[in-house]
């Protein structure tokens, strides 16, 4: 069945289970010469699958006549005089007028996608790409919807070319602008800190406009791009996100009369691109998709970023278990302690080892030496390539930390070029951690990154590199004279370039993107690195929040996880159990000092990691469902991680503090008819346990009573802590 059907004045996207419905109206103006025959595109309908075949989508098209001056429908590129709301599109045009009316051109549809810079969807289907033109600003607008034969995400950009011979100043230009067939919705975004990244905010709106996003050069720890919009009258769930690492935008604004929008794209925020004449520019993309409920959201948005953002390397490829260097050893590494912390995570089972910041010349507290990425000789003075090797020859791989987009006041790169910094002439720059950033949008930063860090790759030979990103964008200036209205977008291309670079010539590197933790947790990083950082809280308490607002919309293969010895800030203590239990969900590690374990916590962690390898497919792989929602009521959190054809399952079961009652713990998404073994992991105070074998159907409907779970912790020891088991199930019959 074709996906995408042009019939008449209908064109109709039908993925399995989404439709998205445009139509082709007659138009014109009070006024108008009626032989100039002109038209416009509207969407008709964005939600849950309609007919199968293009003509039995009920179209209940507005009838608006066609002698109006105005349209009370959901136009395609809304601007002045269309819609009577905030615009997608926001143009200051040569004419000195910020007014432009886009008439339908054509719509056709290409195989594949329209191809651009950039992170993007991989593996397309097929595009539909519908053209409008401005004749008198003589602009034409693409929009470019793109569909895939495994899922029923729609990705969408937008594209203006100015045909013109004036320029153009784009004020805004979303990537996306819908509509939805609600005009009350509960919006959910994922917000925090540093510390405390993607935590659920519920946002009620009724007839009026909500709006999030971020203004300081990354996706950010404040505000994810990524956003759900929920129907209040039958739960129907729309989800958005962004393929992008810069400011982003996101705007519910619901109308009274009609309809719910919704934008997504770059944050308008002193956005302002000239358009030359014959230049275009291209949005980044955004993605957009409709469920039934939570849990088939999030198992379709798992999906799309693992089959179309990962690179193709790392989409089923098993991430090793690492152990990292800095919450252990912070910036005394030297070759010494390292190899010693090596030999012991060898022995619990750690398989990649990363030395994180401190191996750079002189690099011993953090107001020093980024961008002089030559190894230190005082600390290392066999230098990276020994190490390496030495690392590599315990049996473990070898991965390195760097923070490419910085520079220090104190290094010779700023001592030789102070004009690759972003400082503002006649202002003091502003310091974050005492560093400053690099101008990435100066093509020579990004030649002398790619050569600098090419030599150290050759000569360390890494397994993996973290990529890190600790600070924000706040004096957007180069002096390559870049106008200051497209820095931030030019910023983040420079990135994305230098990125793409490094990974097309050394494709099997894993990269992880971190940003002080998790402020750069985006598809648009994905698409590069297949892992991101977390956040730097391991604290088991906060993390449960943490994984529960990441894994809604990012897969578990995606999420470094990891156990530490004192849990980040928070100082809720929580046995090894239950941090093993709840942080190694995702792509697990250790950030702690190896040396310092006892016996038996040595031989507590080789049984995680013998644990976590028995099960790491499903771990990493799985499908994740949630059962108890921390968020809704926070005193448990529980959820399953199913295999591809529910033969196996992981539960993991928590109560968030001592004092909660026991309860049974209902699974979700297993095969009704099978039946299941089941396992309750080994915890230090608490033995292996079996059940008898139980059916899906009992175990969805009725639920497994695993007792008080707290009941096994020494109460002195974690009065306040949290308490878990995890749960392996494996169909019989
Ligand atoms: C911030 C990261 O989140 C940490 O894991 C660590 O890499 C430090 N930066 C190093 O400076």
């Amino acid at each position: 069945m074709k996906m995408i059907e042009i019939k008449d004045n209908v064109i109709a996207i039908n993925t399995k289970g989404t439709s998205l419905i445009f139509e082709i109206k007659d138009f014109h103006y009070a006024g108008d010469d009626p032989k100039n025959k002109r038209k416009i595109a509207l969407q008709n309908y964005f939600g849950k699958r309609m007919g199968n075949k293009t003509n039995e989508t009920p179209l209940v098209i507005n009838d608006f006549g066609s002698n109006l001056d105005y349209v009370l429908g959901d136009t395609i590129s809304s601007t002045f005089g269309w819609n009577n709301t905030e615009p997608s599109l926001l143009l200051f045009n040569g004419d000195g007028t910020y007014v432009n009316r886009f008439f339908f051109v054509d719509a056709v549809v290409r195989k594949g996608p329209k191809e651009m810079e950039g992170p993007h969807a991989r593996d397309v289907a097929e595009t539909l790409e519908i053209i409008e033109k401005d004749d008198v600003l003589d602009l034409e607008l693409h929009h470019y919807y793109s569909v895939f034969e495994d899922s029923d995400v729609i990705v969408v950009k937008k594209e203006l070319v100015n045909k013109g011979k004036k320029p153009c100043s784009i004020r805004k230009i979303a990537s996306l602008e819908t509509h939805l067939p609600t005009n009350e919705v509960t919006i959910y975004t994922y917000d925090g800190s540093w510390l405390y990244e993607r935590f659920r905010h519920e946002n009620k709106l009724k007839d009026g406009t909500f709006s999030t996003g971020s203004i300081v050069g990354s996706s950010s720890h404040k505000h994810n791009p990524y956003i759900e919009v929920v129907d209040d009258k039958n739960g129907t769930i729309y989800g958005f996100n962004l393929i992008y690492s810069g400011n982003h935008k996101e705007t519910v604004i619901a109308n009274q009369q009609f309809d719910t929008t919704v934008m997504v794209g770059i944050n308008d925020f002193a956005f302002d691109w000239l358009l030359e004449p014959g230049a275009s520019f291209i949005t980044p993309e955004a993605i957009m998709l409709v469920k039934d409920n939570q849990n088939e959201l999030t198992k379709e948005m798992h999906n799309f970023a693992s089959n179309h953002v990962i690179r193709a390397e790392f989409r089923n490829k098993e991430r090793p278990i690492i152990y990292n260097s800095w919450e252990g050893l912070m910036m005394t590494i030297n070759e010494e302690n390292l190899l010693h912390s090596a030999e012991l995570s060898k022995q619990i089972g750690v398989e990649l080892f990363v030395m994180d910041d401190g191996w750079f010349k002189n690099r011993s507290t953090d107001t020093t030496s980024l961008g002089d990425w030559f190894v230190d000789e005082n600390k290392f003075p066999n230098g990276l390539s020994s190490l390496s090797k030495k690392i590599k020859s315990l049996g473990l791989q070898f991965g390195i930390w760097v923070e490419p987009e910085m520079i220090s006041f104190d290094s010779d790169l700023f001592r030789n070029h102070p004009e690759y910094a972003q400082i503002v002439p006649n202002r003091n720059p502003t310091l974050r951690r005492t560093q400053l950033m690099l101008d990435m949008a100066n093509p020579d930063v990004v030649d002398y990154l790619y050569s600098v860090l090419s030599s150290m790759i050759e000569d360390a030979k890494p397994d993996y590199i973290k990529w890190d990103y600790n600070r924000y964008l706040i004096d957007p200036y180069s002096s390559t004279g870049i106008r200051c209205g497209e820095y931030m977008h030019r910023f983040i291309m420079g990135t994305y370039e230098l990125i793409d670079r490094l990974v097309s010539k050394y494709p099997d590197i894993l990269f992880e993107s971190c940003s002080s933790g998790g402020g750069r947790y985006d598809l648009g990083m994905c698409y590069y690195m297949p892992q991101v950082w977390g956040s730097d809280n391991t604290n088991s308490y906060t993390r449960v929040f943490i994984n529960r607002g990441t894994l809604t919309a990012y897969p578990q293969s995606t999420f470094g996880a990891h156990v530490s010895t004192d849990g980040g800030s928070d100082q809720r203590r929580t046995s090894f159990d239950d941090r093993f239990n709840i942080n190694c969900i995702g792509a697990f590690g250790y950030e702690l000092d190896v040396r310092k374990l006892n016996e038996e916590d040595l031989k507590l962690f080789k049984k995680q990691t013998d644990y976590y390898k028995k099960h790491r497919s499903l771990i990493q792989f799985g499908q994740y469902y949630v059962i108890d929602d921390c968020f809704d009521d926070d005193r448990y959190y529980s959820f399953a991680l199913i295999g591809k054809e529910k033969e196996e399952a992981l539960l993991v079961a928590i109560e968030m503090r001592k004092d909660v009652p026991s309860k049974k713990w209902k699974l979700v998404g297993l095969d009704e008819k099978a039946t299941y073994e089941i396992e309750v992991r080994e915890q230090k105070n608490a033995k292996s346990k079996q059940f008898a074998p139980l059916s899906g159907k009992y175990l969805m409907e009725n639920g497994l009573d695993l007792g008080q779970l707290s009941d096994t912790n020494d109460k002195e020891e974690y009065p306040r802590g949290i308490s878990s088991r995890m749960v392996y199930l494996k169909k019989i019959n």
